[in-house]
């Protein structure tokens, strides 16, 4: 199969998935049109003040971020290959009276859909492992950057994405070896969702990401690695403090996210 097969298969599961996460716990839709803000704290952090600024969300899902940060008052544009995750995504736009607007195609096309730049390219959580090689995403990003633009990166750690569901043993390669093609019942919000679709992903060392990101001329200004998940998303993972959620593997603690902030030059 080659990789249009491969993001056709996730793309029929991210419908399935978008329809269940819109109503979980886990997304928790509710307080967020109640005026919950979405971002954690490390990209809340991070950002800082983006009022006023332009930002285009990679791989948006329904846009719950996409549509904080225009509550945080800055200009956003949110891409995600679901149309079901762009339509409620819009719908909710609406609703809140918010003025983002959102495309539906395959991130690696968006330079096709997308001809503005913008101050700030926002990728977080669950985005890169959907993506054959990082090569092409970089350049795509670097386009999508005004130069001196930013861009923000919030992803599970290269090492944590190689420990498997159970905790039982290493259970996915580290390097890139290529698609990595599995069939899981439900979704990380419900295991007991009625949804049995085949996924494929791609593992992504940290070389890989940070030569992307220099081959594509974006100069790496931050690099954080953090021992905890803002998400609870895992199997057997322990909430140490208020949205911090671990998981240790033999009494030991692996890196769990990394965040990266890089400057189109
Ligand atoms: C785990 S969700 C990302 C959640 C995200 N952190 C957020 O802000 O809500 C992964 C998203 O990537 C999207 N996706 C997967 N492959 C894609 C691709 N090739 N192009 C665009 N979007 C893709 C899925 O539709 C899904 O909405």
């Amino acid at each position: 199969m080659d990789n249009q097969d491969h993001f056709k298969s996730n793309k029929t599961l991210w419908e399935a998935r978008t329809l269940a996460h819109v109503k979980s716990d886990f997304y928790d839709n509710e307080s967020f049109l109640e005026g919950r803000n979405t971002l954690n704290a490390a990209e809340l952090k991070t950002l800082g003040d983006i009022s006023g600024k332009s930002v285009i969300h990679l791989q948006c899902h329904f846009g719950q971020d996409t549509l904080s940060m225009a509550r945080m008052g800055a200009t956003t544009v949110g891409v995600d290959i679901s149309e079901e995750a762009i339509r409620v995504a819009r719908d909710m736009n609406s609703q809140l009276g918010l003025n983002s607007t959102f495309v539906c195609c395959n991130v690696l096309d968006t330079l096709e859909h997308v001809k503005d730049t913008f101050d700030i390219v926002y990728v977080t959580f669950g985005a890169t492992c959907w993506l054959p090689d990082l090569v092409k995403w970089a350049d795509v990003v670097s386009t999508l950057l005004k130069p001196g633009g930013q861009l923000y990166y919030h992803e599970f750690h290269p090492t944590f994405y190689i420990i498997d569901d159970k905790l039982k043993k290493i259970g996915y390669p580290y390097f890139n070896t290529g698609a990595i093609v599995e069939t899981h019942r439900g979704t990380y919000t419900d295991t007991s969702e009625d949804i049995e679709l085949k996924e494929v992903f791609w593992s992504h060392s940290m070389s890989d990401l940070i030569m992307a990101c220099i081959q594509s001329h974006l100069q790496i200004d931050v690099l954080n690695e953090y021992d905890f998940s803002p998400y609870n998303c895992f199997e057997n993972m322990t909430e140490v403090e208020t949205g911090k959620f671990v998981l240790d593997v033999n009494g030991i603690r692996l890196p769990h996210t990394l965040e990266l902030v890089a400057t189109k030059i």
